[in-house]
């Protein structure tokens, strides 16, 4: 008995896997395994022989048994353990750079002014873009038989039959959101307004949509060195150079008085722009100190306070300093193009980290 224990219990120990152990199994207690047989011969032997023999032999089985399904549990945990370990995982592992989506450069370039400006203490506001007639004109003293409205060339929104009231327009520049930050939140005010606007144009530097960002700055004692500065800060910034040369150019805007029209000094080799230096001089915004009338149609007493604005073409400076020749591939979804000009989600442009 002794020796049969010593036997299967340690072939039970030894069985190196599931299908080892099953073989071990019926050997001891299969239909013709060793110690089935011996139980099988109880009942040859006399009573006397029996009664002593059968217990041993059904403690024998009992233990074997159990052992046999301790080992199972075991060699199961084992082939559990060892199959974790070989399907494991690195999460932590960044995503392939091929299949990850990039971040438009026009995005990248609105947080880039967005910080930038957030740094000189400006705010960001909104606006809608389906506008009414009002906003987009009227309030930034662009009467309706002013020829800007012309030029602006303007979507407007169908209107029911019998109604004749102004109808809305896709708004055809930021400059509303002048109106609608003044309205908000009175003065003293520093915003910018980034977004969509609209005009019906179409060729290698217009699409029918595009992107400005405007901004607004009113206070007591606002003057148009502090736009010069505020300009300069901004030009420097956004394009990492250190020094820029900016050219005020007279001009003329309905809501501001006076406006000029802001140059920087560049030059073109090899088809690659540079800035700071060279002959030429690059139109980039317009901009000027807010009108009386604006300041008046945002609420906002022109004999107490005064300001600064600006407009930009977020998808122009984008071009310039990215080097992407036509506007309209900016809206075509073309992946090869968006893969080569588009920023990695984790690109968040910072003033400390680089822009
Ligand atoms: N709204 C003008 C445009 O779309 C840009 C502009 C010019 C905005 C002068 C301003 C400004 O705030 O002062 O062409």
């Amino acid at each position: 008995m002794d020796d049969l224990r010593d036997k299967y219990l340690g072939a039970i120990a030894s069985a190196a896997d599931e299908a080892g152990l099953e073989e071990v199994r019926l050997a001891a207690l299969g239909k013709k395994g060793e110690i089935a047989l011996r139980m099988r011969e109880l009942g040859t032997m006399p009573p006397e022989q029996r009664m002593a023999v059968a217990p041993a032999l059904n403690g024998l089985r009992d233990e074997v048994a159990s052992a046999i399904a301790a080992r199972k549990a075991a060699l199961q945990d084992a082939a559990l353990d060892e199959r974790l370990r070989a399907e494991w995982l690195d999460v932590t592992l960044p995503a392939r750079p091929r299949r990850a989506g990039t971040i438009h450069p026009i995005s990248q370039v609105t947080e880039e002014v967005t910080q930038i400006f957030a740094a000189l203490g400006y705010a960001v506001a909104e606006g809608p873009q389906v506008e009414d007639d009002w906003h987009n004109f009227d309030a930034l003293n662009i009467a309706p038989e002013h020829p800007a409205r012309q030029e602006h060339d303007t979507f407007y929104m169908a209107r029911a039959e019998g109604d004749n009231r102004p109808p809305h327009v896709l708004r055809t520049h930021t400059s509303p959101v002048q109106i609608r930050a003044m309205q908000a939140q009175g003065a003293p005010i520093r915003v910018i307004a980034p977004g969509r606007v609209f005009r019906a144009d179409y060729d290698q530097t217009h699409s029918p949509m595009f992107h400005q960002v405007e901004g607004l700055a009113i206070d007591r004692d606002i003057t148009m060195a502090n736009l010069k500065w505020t300009l300069e800060e901004f030009i420097k910034a956004f394009f990492e150079v250190d020094r820029v040369d900016l050219r005020f150019r007279a001009s003329h805007f309905p809501f501001t008085e006076p406006s000029a029209e802001v140059d920087v000094r560049c030059s073109w080799q090899n088809g690659t722009l540079k800035l700071g230096e060279g002959d030429s001089w690059l139109e980039i915004l317009g901009s000027g100190m807010v009108h009386p009338k604006v300041l008046q149609a945002g609420g906002i007493d022109p004999t107490e306070w005064q300001g600064f604005a600006f407009g930009m073409g977020i998808d122009r400076i984008a071009m310039l300093k990215y080097g992407i020749p036509d506007l309209r591939a900016f809206f075509e979804s073309d992946l090869r193009w968006l893969r080569h000009y588009g920023f990695g989600a984790l690109d968040v442009p910072t003033l400390a980290g680089g822009l």
